[in-house]
């Protein structure tokens, strides 16, 4: 099974003044999927946003919201998030000791599964998992800030996962990829399914040209 890729500009560098003119402009631009990056001061340093503001960034647009939480107890927000207009809602594999029930919430309430790991965490975490999520996220970044530098054990997760997953008969299961990513470097993501960028996106003048550009280097 091949999925079409996805393009999924991260908002975390959008100009929060105009958000909405900002996720108006990704969305006319090409973006498949709009990423929204919820950081909590504990599991990540940053604070950044929550429901309330996932549900006016979903007021103008019509791409399935991306909720990536970057927070301690995910658990006690899911319900908030879905009724915000959540189509994915990933959580971390590192902040929830109650994973499988996690996920099980998540798809009850409508939404899609994702799990995500850290650089630090082997894919082999999720082996108990893979058959219970829709979408794996692999950080390619430590999270936290965006406009990093891709880190290259994590770049190398991708190819094992996707021999995983097809060897589970667990083809359905997206692939997203989260950090550094580039026009320069798309290509080394180019097994996955789901491609975020943050700074990639939002820093360039033009956002249709950069996403054009990025799916053209994917295909090259
Ligand atoms: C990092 C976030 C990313 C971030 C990516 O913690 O999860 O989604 O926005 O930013 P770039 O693409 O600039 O690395
Ligand atoms: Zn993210």
């Amino acid at each position: 099974m091949t999925h079409p890729k996805r393009i999924a500009p991260s908002i975390l560098s959008a100009d929060f003044a105009r958000l909405g003119e900002e996720v108006a402009a990704v969305s006319a631009a090409g973006a498949d999927w709009i990423h929204i990056d919820v950081m909590d001061g504990h599991f990540v340093p940053v604070i950044t946003l929550g429901p309330d503001i996932t549900a006016a960034v979903g007021r103008h647009t019509d791409k399935l919201l991306d909720v990536h939480l970057m927070i301690e107890k995910p658990e006690r927000h899911l319900e908030a998030f879905a009724k915000a207009g959540a189509g994915v809602i990933t959580v971390h594999h590192e902040t929830c000791p109650h994973l499988h029930m996690t996920l099980r919430t998540i798809r009850q309430l409508g939404c899609k599964a994702g799990v995500s790991i850290n650089p630090g965490t082997p894919l082999s975490a999720l082996d108990a998992v893979l058959d219970s999520c829709d979408l794996v996220l692999v950080m390619t970044v430590n999270p936290g800030w965006g406009g990093q530098s891709a880190i290259p054990s994590s770049i190398a997760k991708i190819a094992p996962l996707r021999a995983t997953l097809n060897a589970r008969g667990l083809e359905h299961v997206l692939i997203e990829v989260d950090g550094g990513v580039k026009v320069d470097n798309v290509r080394e993501f180019a097994a996955a399914d789901v491609l975020v960028s943050g700074s990639g996106i939002f820093k360039a003048a033009d956002y249709a040209a950069r996403i054009r550009e990025l799916r053209d280097r994917l295909q090259d």
